[in-house]
Formats: structure tokens, C-alpha cells, sequence
């Protein structure tokens, strides 16, 4: 038989020794578990005479009661001095300034963004091509005849398989689009070039942005319209624009574009070479070699198309002065275009 008047006092004493949860679990299966002190006396009251089971059963029920009371205490006592212990350890200083470490977008991303943002708002749709691309969609179908100069491998990246190169522009995406939709269309073209070029104002990898309008019944005018409101729109001010005839292969007529120069204001700078304007750009109307190389019939379609360089148009508007400055990835830098 357990004597129950030590059991009380010995989980007293026991109690008072008792510092982290585990212990204290460890004393109430030592009390009430399966075989606990407690538990047995439980389970030894049927072994009783009939007539000490009474008593004996409510000594037995008390004093499991006050041992789940002090047991259930001690936890509280615990759990309280852990939470003091965690109030005055871990703590947080709210008055330290705020850490900026956040990432942001590359000028250049956040430029094509912008540029095609521009042409969305116009009813434009983006298209891609591969940056590996077929010779003759960066070049035949685009009327660049066999011994033309940018053929040479002096100034194309050629790859190890007859009939591809690294796109020099994004003009063939112009022949890709017109083989694989109908008219009208309405595109741009954004993404990377590869030359073999390389001083402060040339990389042999760029970005350019192509545009292709096919439709019917289209006019230098409505190239010409297109192309001002994107240059306003991308500036944010009312710039000049002019027109100046040139060549291009795959246009006819075909035009470069300038801007009054958004550095000095048209007066003359380093920026402008003195001559107050900036060029910003290719155009023209579609060759109709080109339109019959895709399938087209000039006669019912016409076709303008224009083509500028990304870190071109990034420099003047953040006002940077080396091209290589995008590619360096000096957090100096970057840190300027959150
Ligand atoms: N592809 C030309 C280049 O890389 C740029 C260009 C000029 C594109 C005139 C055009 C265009 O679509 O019409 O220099």
C-alpha cells in the first residue's frame, strides 16, 4: 500500500526543484502516468476490504486534485518566467533608421520598358525573334545584297553553323512577323544585337527597338506623326524633330531622325558635336522587295518601319556618357536609377 500522507509532501519538495518543463513533464508522469505513484493508488483501491475503500478512495481522489493543482501552478510559474526571460532579451530598436537594401530595375530595363509602354498605349504589340538568327532573315530578305559591308566578318559575330549568325539587328523580326501574320500590323521589337564594335559609345551587345507598321493606304505622314509622338512622349518635353533623307536597304525612301539636343538645348555641346541636333533613329517605307519577299503584294499594301538604339536613347534621357557604364554592373552607378 502507498502511503498517501508522504505522497503530497514529497511532490512539494520535488516541485520546488523543478526549473524547465521538461522536468516538471517528467514529475507529473512520475505522479500521474500510467504507473504513477498516484495512478497505483488508484488502481490498488479495488484491492481494498469493502469497507476501507470509501475513505481511502477520497484520500486517493484529493489528493490527485491538489497534485494536478500544483503541477498545473508550477507550469504557469514557468511559463511566465520564460516570457519575462524572452521580453527582456529579444528586442528590437525602433529607432535605428531604415536599411535600404532593395534591389531595383537596370536603366536599360526600365528604358524598354518605358519605349514599349509607348507604343502599347498606341495600339502596338510587342514581338520577339531569336537572337540567333537565321542569315538570310537578318539579311537577304531584308534586301542586303551578298557584298554588302555589314556582311563582313570584320563587323557580324558569325556561329559555328552554316547560315546563322548573332542577329545585328532586330530587323529581321519585321520578316518574321510579316511570314507568320497578315495585315494589318502593328509591332515592335525590342531586344539584344550583337556587332563587333567597341569604343565609349558602341558594345558588341545592344538593345534595339524595331517598328513595323503593314496596312493599306499608309504615307510617310502617318511614319512621320508615329514616330514625333513617341520621341515627345519618351523625352517628356515638346523636343524638335527632324527628318533627314538617307539609305537603307530595306526601306525606300528611308530617313534618320534627330531630336533638338536635350542636352544643351540646340545651341551646341559635345553631346550634339556642335550641331544642336542628336540622331535618334532609322526609318522609312517598307522596300517593296521586302513586301514581295514575305509574300505582300506592294501594290495593295504599303509599309513603314523605323529602328533605334536602346542605350542610344537611355544615355540622353539619364544623361550618361559611356555606353559601357551599363554593363559594368558597379552598384555605384545603378544605385543612381532606383
Ligand atoms: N536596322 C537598322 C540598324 O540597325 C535600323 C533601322 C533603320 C531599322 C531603318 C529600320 C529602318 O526598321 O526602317 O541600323
Amino acid at each position: 500500500m502507498i502511503d498517501l500522507s508522504q505522497v503530497e509532501e514529497e511532490l512539494e519538495r520535488e516541485l520546488k526543484r523543478v526549473r524547465s518543463l521538461q522536468e516538471l513533464q517528467q514529475l507529473k508522469a512520475k505522479y500521474l502516468g500510467k504507473s504513477g505513484l498516484i495512478t497505483q493508488a488508484i488502481s490498488n483501491i479495488r484491492d481494498l476490504p469493502p469497507e476501507e475503500r470509501k475513505s481511502y478512495g477520497q484520500k486517493v481522489n484529493q489528493i490527485k486534485n491538489r497534485a494536478e493543482e500544483l503541477l498545473k501552478g508550477k507550469e504557469e510559474e514557468i511559463k511566465r518566467a520564460e516570457l519575462q526571460r524572452r521580453l527582456s532579451e529579444e528586442w528590437l530598436d525602433l529607432s535605428v533608421p531604415l536599411q535600404r537594401a532593395v534591389g531595383s530595375l537596370h536603366p536599360i530595363t526600365q528604358t524598354l520598358r518605358r519605349v514599349k509602354s509607348i507604343f502599347l498605349s498606341m495600339g502596338f504589340r510587342v514581338m520577339e525573334g531569336p537572337e540567333v538568327e537565321r542569315e538570310d532573315y537578318n539579311f537577304d530578305l531584308l534586301n542586303i545584297p551578298k557584298e554588302h559591308p555589314a556582311r563582313d566578318m570584320q563587323d557580324t559575330f558569325y556561329v559555328n553553323r552554316e547560315g546563322y549568325l548573332l542577329r545585328t539587328h532586330t530587323s529581321p523580326v519585321q520578316i518574321r512577323t510579316m511570314l507568320a501574320h497578315r495585315p494589318p500590323i502593328y509591332m515592335v521589337a525590342p531586344g539584344r544585337v550583337y556587332r563587333r564594335d567597341d569604343d565609349p559609345t558602341h558594345s558588341p551587345m545592344f538593345h534595339q527597338v524595331e517598328g513595323l507598321v503593314v496596312d493599306q493606304e499608309l504615307s510617310f505622314g502617318h511614319m512621320k506623326y508615329t514616330i514625333e509622338v513617341f520621341l515627345r512622349e519618351f523625352f517628356e518635353a515638346d523636343v524638335p524633330v527632324r527628318f533627314r533623307a538617307s539609305y537603307f536597304p530595306f526601306t525606300e525612301p528611308s530617313a534618320e531622325v534627330d531630336i533638338g539636343c536635350v542636352i544643351c538645348g540646340g545651341v551646341g555641346c559635345k553631346v550634339c558635336k556642335q550641331s544642336g541636333w542628336l540622331e535618334v533613329m532609322g526609318c522609312g517605307m517598307v522596300h517593296p522587295k521586302v513586301l514581295e519577299n514575305c509574300g505582300l503584294d506592294p501594290e495593295s499594301y504599303q509599309g513603314f518601319a523605323f529602328g533605334m538604339g536602346v542605350e542610344r536613347l537611355a544615355m540622353l534621357y539619364f544623361r550618361i556618357d559611356n555606353i559601357k557604364l551599363f554593363f559594368e554592373n558597379d552598384l555605384r552607378f545603378l544605385r543612381q536609377f532606383l
